[in-house]
């Protein structure tokens, strides 16, 4: 068996190499018992990072990441680093990261599993069987357009500034993968902007109405305000499928949507770069949507499920390995439903387990199901 699936691992900060760490076991399980292994390497980024080498990524590390199939990544940041300087703060080395791997496709499904409707800070009859898929565009906007800068000012007050920026390509571009997810769920788009204020948002608005009328045949599609969006979230949040966002707007909007589903550390995502059109190959790379959360790093009870389903969409999108990436999510499945619960999702009646002990008892799962 030659390993050729070349997985990078960064696990960055905080809880981070605790959740990493445990789903190394299940990379190990998949050699294992279904004879599938990676070519795992690992890698230090954020504030990892910074402590080795005085920056938050390395050119190496990024080379290793442009090589790799698939990028599994934890989460960087946390108060030691507070007082750098912005260029070299921990989520720094994630940003350029999505820049040069050119990530620009941000899937962030928010779904709850059977056992944890009640968790939700919705009623259970709004969010049960909810899926829905928050795609964010991950490389533009806001969060990198230029000029962007704080300023002095000639009255001795300072500026503070950044640009929103899109170009059409950018929107079409992201607007595809959008049409092409409905395609494989429940055929709807809705596209998210604020074009009664923004004139980026109103280009936005214009092209992918202008996309939807060429290239949605069949899918149903709408545009909406995305301040309008956080409220339909939590009112009726079963309305969406699949939502197309901004940079911004997207992150927002993703962390809300996480939490109707009952916990942040339940919700993995992709990020996914352009296919190569002559091997169909594409960057990527899979991380929780939940943060490196200080408060509760070196405890050992940390959520590992996020990270898990990050690998698991890792098989799914990357590996071509779909049964594989099934058989994760029925195991993580059953271990809800047999009550098993990590500090973030505990409620009463439910047994409380360590990081190790949710991955043992899915591991246990894995051996059951497969
Ligand atoms: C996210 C995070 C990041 C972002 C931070 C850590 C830079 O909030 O992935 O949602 O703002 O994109
Ligand atoms: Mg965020």
């Amino acid at each position: 068996m030659t390993p050729n699936r070349k997985l990078l691992v960064l696990p960055g900060d905080g809880i981070g190499p605790e959740v990493v760490g445990q789903v190394l076991r299940a990379v190990d399980w998949l050699a294992r018992r279904r004879l599938v292994s990676f070519d795992v390497t690992e890698g230090l980024a954020g504030g990892a990072s910074w402590d080795k080498h005085g920056t938050p990524l390395t050119d190496e590390t990024l080379a290793d990441a442009l090589a790799a199939d698939a990028v599994l990544f934890g989460s960087v940041g946390g108060p030691a680093y507070d007082q750098l300087p912005f260029e070299q703060k921990p989520e720094r080395g994630l940003l350029r990261l999505r820049k040069e791997m050119d990530l620009f496709a941000n899937l962030r499904p928010a779904m709850v599993f059977g056992p944890m409707a009640d968790s939700s800070s919705l009623k259970s009859e709004l969010v049960s069987g909810l899926d829905i898929l928050i795609l964010r565009e991950l490389t533009g906007g806001i969060y990198f357009a230029e000029p962007r800068g704080i300023e002095d000012l000639p009255d001795g007050t300072r500026k503070g500034y950044d640009t929103n920026l899109y170009t059409t390509p950018e929107i079409e571009r992201i607007g595809r993968v959008a049409i092409d997810l409905a395609r494989r769920r429940r055929g709807k788009v809705t596209s998210v902007e604020k074009a009664n204020v923004m004139m980026s948002g109103v280009l936005w608005r214009e092209t992918m109405q202008q996309l939807f009328e060429a290239e949605a045949d069949g899918l149903e599609t709408e545009h909406m305000y995305a301040d309008n969006c956080a409220m339909q979230l939590v009112r009726y949040p079963g309305q969406f499928d699949v939502i197309v966002t901004d940079n911004l707007f997207g992150d927002m909007l993703s962390d809300c949507a996480a939490m109707l589903t009952g916990s942040l550390g339940m919700l993995p995502s992709a990020s996914l770069g352009a296919a190569d059109p002559v091997t169909g190959t594409r960057h990527a790379l899979y991380e929780p949507v939940h943060g490196s959360a200080p408060d509760i790093a070196g405890q050992g009870i940390a959520n590992p499920i996020a990270e898990l389903l990050s690998f698991s969409m890792a098989l799914r999108y990357s590996f071509d390995m779909g049964e594989d990436a099934d058989l994760i999510d029925a195991a993580i499945d059953r271990v809800l439903a047999s009550g098993l619960r990590t500090r973030d999702i505990m409620s009463e009646g439910k047994t409380a387990v360590s990081t190790e002990g949710m991955m043992d008892a899915i591991l246990h799962e894995l051996d059951t199901v497969s």
